[in-house]
Protein backbone atom coordinates (compact mmCIF):
# COMPACT_ATOMS: atom_id res chain seq x y z
CA UNK A 1 0.00 0.00 0.00
CA UNK A 2 1.33 3.34 -0.85
CA UNK A 3 0.92 6.20 1.74
CA UNK A 4 0.89 9.31 -0.25
CA UNK A 5 1.51 12.89 1.71
CA UNK A 6 0.34 14.88 -1.62
CA UNK A 7 -2.31 14.53 -4.79
CA UNK A 8 -4.39 12.77 -2.13
CA UNK A 9 -8.27 12.32 -3.11
CA UNK A 10 -10.81 12.38 0.27
CA UNK A 11 -14.13 11.00 0.17
CA UNK A 12 -16.03 12.86 2.61
CA UNK A 13 -19.17 11.73 4.52
CA UNK A 14 -21.56 13.95 6.04
CA UNK A 15 -20.35 17.42 4.28
CA UNK A 16 -24.17 18.93 4.96
CA UNK A 17 -23.64 18.94 8.28
CA UNK A 18 -21.74 20.98 11.19
CA UNK A 19 -18.50 19.22 11.27
CA UNK A 20 -18.94 17.46 7.87
CA UNK A 21 -19.55 21.07 6.31
CA UNK A 22 -16.15 22.65 8.20
CA UNK A 23 -13.90 19.55 6.64
CA UNK A 24 -15.53 20.39 2.91
CA UNK A 25 -13.75 23.78 3.31
CA UNK A 26 -11.05 23.02 4.97
CA UNK A 27 -10.14 19.75 2.53
CA UNK A 28 -10.82 21.93 -0.45
CA UNK A 29 -8.23 24.73 0.64
CA UNK A 30 -5.65 21.80 1.99
CA UNK A 31 -2.61 21.47 -0.03
CA UNK A 32 -2.58 18.14 0.13
CA UNK A 33 -5.60 17.20 -1.59
CA UNK A 34 -6.18 17.51 -5.35
CA UNK A 35 -9.75 16.34 -5.39
CA UNK A 36 -12.84 15.83 -2.67
CA UNK A 37 -15.14 13.16 -3.06
CA UNK A 38 -18.59 14.20 -1.10
CA UNK A 39 -21.21 11.67 -0.46
CA UNK A 40 -24.60 12.74 0.74
CA UNK A 41 -28.59 12.16 0.31
CA UNK A 42 -28.78 15.28 -0.75
CA UNK A 43 -27.37 18.22 -2.77
CA UNK A 44 -24.93 20.87 -1.44
CA UNK A 45 -25.95 23.90 -2.96
CA UNK A 46 -22.50 24.59 -3.18
CA UNK A 47 -19.87 24.16 -6.19
CA UNK A 48 -15.98 23.67 -6.60
CA UNK A 49 -13.69 22.11 -9.38
CA UNK A 50 -12.11 20.21 -6.89
CA UNK A 51 -15.07 18.97 -5.37
CA UNK A 52 -17.32 16.22 -6.78
CA UNK A 53 -20.70 15.73 -5.37
CA UNK A 54 -22.56 11.85 -5.00
CA UNK A 55 -26.20 11.71 -4.13
CA UNK A 56 -26.56 8.43 -2.66
CA UNK A 57 -28.99 6.29 -1.42
CA UNK A 58 -27.38 5.01 2.29
CA UNK A 59 -29.97 1.78 2.14
CA UNK A 60 -28.13 0.68 -1.01
CA UNK A 61 -24.36 1.38 -0.38
CA UNK A 62 -23.02 -1.67 -1.49
CA UNK A 63 -23.96 -0.04 -5.13
CA UNK A 64 -22.18 2.75 -4.94
CA UNK A 65 -18.66 1.12 -3.86
CA UNK A 66 -17.27 2.01 -6.98
CA UNK A 67 -17.47 5.34 -6.21
CA UNK A 68 -15.25 5.18 -3.08
CA UNK A 69 -12.11 5.72 -4.74
CA UNK A 70 -9.90 7.89 -2.10
CA UNK A 71 -6.90 7.57 0.05
CA UNK A 72 -8.28 9.41 3.13
CA UNK A 73 -11.98 8.75 4.53
CA UNK A 74 -13.83 11.82 6.50
CA UNK A 75 -16.98 10.43 8.46
CA UNK A 76 -18.86 13.44 9.78
CA UNK A 77 -22.29 11.10 9.60
CA UNK A 78 -24.83 11.33 12.72
CA UNK A 79 -28.30 11.75 13.87
CA UNK A 80 -30.01 12.73 17.22
CA UNK A 81 -32.40 10.56 18.86
CA UNK A 82 -34.83 13.58 18.59
CA UNK A 83 -34.18 13.83 14.14
CA UNK A 84 -33.99 10.02 13.64
CA UNK A 85 -37.71 9.02 16.03
CA UNK A 86 -36.72 6.07 17.38
CA UNK A 87 -33.58 4.27 18.40
CA UNK A 88 -33.22 1.50 15.60
CA UNK A 89 -33.60 4.66 13.13
CA UNK A 90 -30.65 6.65 15.10
CA UNK A 91 -28.56 3.41 15.03
CA UNK A 92 -29.20 3.12 11.56
CA UNK A 93 -27.37 6.40 10.51
CA UNK A 94 -24.42 6.51 13.56
CA UNK A 95 -23.57 2.57 13.34
CA UNK A 96 -24.55 1.25 9.80
CA UNK A 97 -24.20 4.55 8.00
CA UNK A 98 -20.69 5.12 9.21
CA UNK A 99 -19.56 1.79 9.53
CA UNK A 100 -20.69 0.85 6.08
CA UNK A 101 -19.25 3.79 4.29
CA UNK A 102 -16.01 2.90 5.96
CA UNK A 103 -15.94 -0.37 5.17
CA UNK A 104 -16.72 -0.37 1.71
CA UNK A 105 -14.20 2.73 1.31
CA UNK A 106 -11.08 0.64 2.92
CA UNK A 107 -12.27 -2.21 0.74
CA UNK A 108 -11.75 -0.10 -2.34
CA UNK A 109 -8.34 1.04 -1.28
CA UNK A 110 -8.98 3.95 1.48
CA UNK A 111 -5.79 3.62 4.12
CA UNK A 112 -7.11 5.97 6.71
CA UNK A 113 -10.02 6.74 8.30
CA UNK A 114 -10.90 9.82 10.17
CA UNK A 115 -14.26 9.41 12.10
CA UNK A 116 -16.27 11.25 14.55
CA UNK A 117 -17.40 9.55 17.78
CA UNK A 118 -18.09 11.55 20.51
CA UNK A 119 -17.25 12.30 24.17
CA UNK A 120 -18.06 9.00 26.56
CA UNK A 121 -18.28 6.63 23.88
CA UNK A 122 -18.20 3.39 25.74
CA UNK A 123 -20.11 0.24 24.73
CA UNK A 124 -20.77 -0.72 28.41
CA UNK A 125 -22.20 2.71 28.82
CA UNK A 126 -25.38 2.80 30.79
CA UNK A 127 -27.07 5.79 27.91
CA UNK A 128 -28.10 4.33 23.95
CA UNK A 129 -26.13 7.47 22.53
CA UNK A 130 -22.73 6.51 24.02
CA UNK A 131 -23.05 2.56 23.87
CA UNK A 132 -23.53 3.13 20.11
CA UNK A 133 -20.87 5.49 19.75
CA UNK A 134 -18.41 2.75 21.56
CA UNK A 135 -20.11 0.09 18.89
CA UNK A 136 -18.90 2.39 16.16
CA UNK A 137 -15.01 3.16 17.49
CA UNK A 138 -14.95 -1.00 18.13
CA UNK A 139 -16.31 -1.49 14.63
CA UNK A 140 -14.13 0.78 13.12
CA UNK A 141 -11.06 -0.60 15.01
CA UNK A 142 -11.27 -3.74 13.12
CA UNK A 143 -11.87 -2.45 9.69
CA UNK A 144 -8.47 -2.61 7.72
CA UNK A 145 -7.18 0.78 7.82
CA UNK A 146 -3.58 1.30 7.91
CA UNK A 147 -4.04 4.27 10.39
CA UNK A 148 -7.59 5.25 11.82
CA UNK A 149 -8.30 8.46 14.25
CA UNK A 150 -11.50 8.29 16.53
CA UNK A 151 -12.08 11.96 17.67
CA UNK A 152 -14.84 12.13 20.86
CA UNK A 153 -15.50 15.89 21.19
CA UNK A 154 -18.23 17.12 23.84
CA UNK A 155 -20.80 19.86 22.87
CA UNK A 156 -20.40 21.39 19.51
CA UNK A 157 -20.40 24.85 19.11
CA UNK A 158 -20.99 26.63 15.99
CA UNK A 159 -23.32 27.68 13.90
CA UNK A 160 -26.78 25.56 13.52
CA UNK A 161 -29.49 26.56 11.12
CA UNK A 162 -32.00 24.24 12.84
CA UNK A 163 -32.89 24.53 16.52
CA UNK A 164 -31.60 21.86 18.89
CA UNK A 165 -32.54 23.41 22.40
CA UNK A 166 -30.99 21.32 24.59
CA UNK A 167 -27.70 21.07 22.91
CA UNK A 168 -27.62 24.97 22.81
CA UNK A 169 -28.26 25.60 26.68
CA UNK A 170 -25.56 22.86 27.17
CA UNK A 171 -22.99 24.92 25.16
CA UNK A 172 -23.83 28.29 26.32
CA UNK A 173 -23.36 26.94 29.58
CA UNK A 174 -19.97 24.55 29.00
CA UNK A 175 -18.90 27.70 27.22
CA UNK A 176 -18.21 30.01 29.74
CA UNK A 177 -16.21 27.61 32.60
CA UNK A 178 -14.73 25.65 29.47
CA UNK A 179 -10.72 27.15 29.92
CA UNK A 180 -11.22 25.72 33.28
CA UNK A 181 -12.37 21.67 31.96
CA UNK A 182 -8.42 20.38 31.59
CA UNK A 183 -7.15 17.34 32.68
CA UNK A 184 -7.80 13.83 31.33
CA UNK A 185 -11.33 13.49 33.27
CA UNK A 186 -13.06 17.21 32.91
CA UNK A 187 -10.66 17.79 29.59
CA UNK A 188 -12.91 15.08 28.08
CA UNK A 189 -16.12 17.35 28.63
CA UNK A 190 -14.56 20.46 27.18
CA UNK A 191 -17.04 21.96 24.62
CA UNK A 192 -15.61 22.12 20.58
CA UNK A 193 -15.92 24.35 18.15
CA UNK A 194 -17.56 22.23 15.09
CA UNK A 195 -14.41 23.65 13.15
CA UNK A 196 -12.04 22.79 14.79
CA UNK A 197 -12.92 19.49 15.20
CA UNK A 198 -12.21 19.48 10.94
CA UNK A 199 -9.21 21.10 11.58
CA UNK A 200 -7.83 18.33 14.13
CA UNK A 201 -9.74 15.65 11.87
CA UNK A 202 -7.26 16.92 8.49
CA UNK A 203 -4.23 17.63 10.86
CA UNK A 204 -4.41 13.77 12.42
CA UNK A 205 -4.30 12.75 8.45
CA UNK A 206 -1.20 14.42 7.72
CA UNK A 207 0.32 12.60 10.65
CA UNK A 208 0.78 9.35 8.24
CA UNK A 209 1.45 7.24 11.56
CA UNK A 210 -0.21 4.00 11.81
CA UNK A 211 -2.87 4.56 14.25
CA UNK A 212 -5.30 3.57 16.35
CA UNK A 213 -5.49 7.20 17.35
CA UNK A 214 -8.74 8.80 19.96
CA UNK A 215 -8.58 12.33 20.63
CA UNK A 216 -10.53 13.83 23.48
CA UNK A 217 -12.33 16.88 23.28
CA UNK A 218 -10.03 19.10 24.58
CA UNK A 219 -6.72 17.22 22.59
CA UNK A 220 -9.09 18.07 19.49
CA UNK A 221 -9.34 22.34 20.87
CA UNK A 222 -5.56 22.16 21.44
CA UNK A 223 -4.81 20.15 17.25
CA UNK A 224 -6.68 23.12 16.23
CA UNK A 225 -4.43 25.65 18.31
CA UNK A 226 -1.52 24.14 17.15
CA UNK A 227 -2.65 23.86 13.38
CA UNK A 228 -3.67 27.48 13.68
CA UNK A 229 -0.28 28.47 14.63
CA UNK A 230 1.47 26.57 11.74
CA UNK A 231 -0.27 28.13 9.03
N1 LIG B 1 -23.92 17.83 18.25
C1 LIG B 1 -23.05 17.60 19.20
O1 LIG B 1 -22.95 18.39 20.17
C2 LIG B 1 -22.16 16.39 19.13
C3 LIG B 1 -21.33 16.09 20.21
C4 LIG B 1 -20.47 15.00 20.11
C5 LIG B 1 -20.44 14.23 18.97
N2 LIG B 1 -21.27 14.52 17.94
C6 LIG B 1 -21.19 13.67 16.75
O2 LIG B 1 -20.46 14.38 15.76
C7 LIG B 1 -20.86 13.95 14.46
C8 LIG B 1 -21.14 15.16 13.60
O3 LIG B 1 -22.11 15.94 14.26
P1 LIG B 1 -22.80 17.20 13.55
O4 LIG B 1 -23.50 17.95 14.63
O5 LIG B 1 -21.83 17.87 12.65
O6 LIG B 1 -23.91 16.45 12.69
P2 LIG B 1 -25.07 17.13 11.81
O7 LIG B 1 -24.85 18.59 11.66
O8 LIG B 1 -26.37 16.67 12.36
O9 LIG B 1 -24.79 16.43 10.38
C9 LIG B 1 -24.95 15.06 10.24
C10 LIG B 1 -24.67 14.61 8.83
O10 LIG B 1 -25.19 13.25 8.71
C11 LIG B 1 -26.13 13.21 7.62
N3 LIG B 1 -27.26 12.34 7.91
C12 LIG B 1 -28.09 12.37 8.98
N4 LIG B 1 -29.08 11.47 8.83
C13 LIG B 1 -28.86 10.87 7.63
C14 LIG B 1 -29.55 9.84 6.90
N5 LIG B 1 -30.65 9.26 7.39
N6 LIG B 1 -29.06 9.46 5.71
C15 LIG B 1 -27.93 10.05 5.21
N7 LIG B 1 -27.25 11.03 5.84
C16 LIG B 1 -27.71 11.42 7.04
C17 LIG B 1 -26.66 14.63 7.51
O11 LIG B 1 -27.23 14.79 6.24
P3 LIG B 1 -28.53 15.75 6.03
O12 LIG B 1 -27.97 17.14 6.07
O13 LIG B 1 -29.04 15.35 4.71
O14 LIG B 1 -29.45 15.47 7.18
C18 LIG B 1 -25.40 15.44 7.77
O15 LIG B 1 -24.62 15.51 6.60
C19 LIG B 1 -22.07 13.03 14.68
O16 LIG B 1 -21.67 11.69 14.59
C20 LIG B 1 -22.50 13.36 16.10
O17 LIG B 1 -23.13 12.25 16.74
C21 LIG B 1 -22.10 15.58 17.99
Amino acid sequence: MEITQHHKTALLFGASGLVGGYCLQQLLKHPAYQKVHSFGRRKLDFAHPALEQHVIDFDQLEGYKALFLGQDVFSCLGTTMAKAGSKDAFRKVDFTYAIETARLAAEQGASQLMLVSSAGADTDSLFFYSRVKGEVERAARQLPYWSLHLFRPSVLLGPRQEQRIGEQVAARAMKSVSKWMTGDWLGQYRPVEAEDVAKAMLAAAQRLEPGPFVYRSDEIHEMAQYDKRLR
